[in-house]
């Protein structure tokens, strides 16, 4: 396949869903693949990945809230260098500016452990379980200019279960994120998703 999307993955952490998206784009047919791989933290689990997999791996380093805006023209500079059109937060905890969202207008998705609106922020597994709710999940959103606010694209429940630790609760939830982003991305890429204000339609669904 030639015509494949290319994709700017940005990820601070560990890496496990830029692991499986990795994993579904060395799929024939699948219509993205991971241009570039973008992350604030050098030495991450998620650039070790990319080096394994061959993909390049650049750092931006975060120079402090008063240069934010500076902080994501850079990281919008490094997806267009590398000719990505749609960009994947995965586990990026950084806020991105305004600008990322003119640039990359209805093509930056965010994959958040919680069903959104509740539990926002970069505690969610914490939250929802010290909240007692017996039902959180994953929530794949369109990123807009608020935090975990965006158009909602896709979402799945995942049962809080007795005697759980933000530990396990964590491990179930990512167990069901690393099926859904990359399954989100296929049909974001194929054009199979639009962005209506609000309103988040699945073509043929
Ligand atoms: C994922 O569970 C993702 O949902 C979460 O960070 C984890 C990254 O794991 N994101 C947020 O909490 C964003 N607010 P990974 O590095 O193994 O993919």
């Amino acid at each position: 396949m030639t015509d494949r999307i290319p994709i700017a993955v940005l990820a601070s952490g560990s890496g496990t869903n830029l692991g499986a998206i990795l994993e579904a784009a060395s799929q024939p047919g699948y219509p993205a693949r991971v241009a570039v791989i973008i992350s604030d933290r050098p030495g991450c689990g998620a650039l070790q990945r990319a080096e394994a997999a061959g993909v390049p791996g650049r750092v931006v380093s975060w120079p402090g809230a008063s240069e934010r805006d500076a902080f994501t023209a850079e990281l919008c500079d490094v997806a267009d260098a590398h000719g990505a059109e749609i960009m994947v937060l995965a586990g990026f905890m950084r806020i991105l500016a305004p600008v990322a969202i003119r640039r990359f207008p209805n093509r930056i998705l965010n994959i958040h452990p919680a069903l959104l609106p509740a539990f926002p922020g970069a505690h969610a597994v914490a939250d929802a379980l010290a909240h007692g709710v017996k039902v959180s999940g994953v929530t794949v959103h369109v990123v807009d200019e608020e935090v975990d606010h965006g158009p909602i694209v896709f979402q799945e429940a995942v049962p809080v279960l007795p005697g759980d630790t933000e530990e396990t609760l964590h491990a179930r939830i990512q167990a069901v994120e690393h099926t859904a982003y990359p399954m989100v991305i296929d049909a974001f890429a194929r054009g199979l998703v639009t962005v209506d204000g609000r309103i988040v339609t699945w073509v043929g669904a």
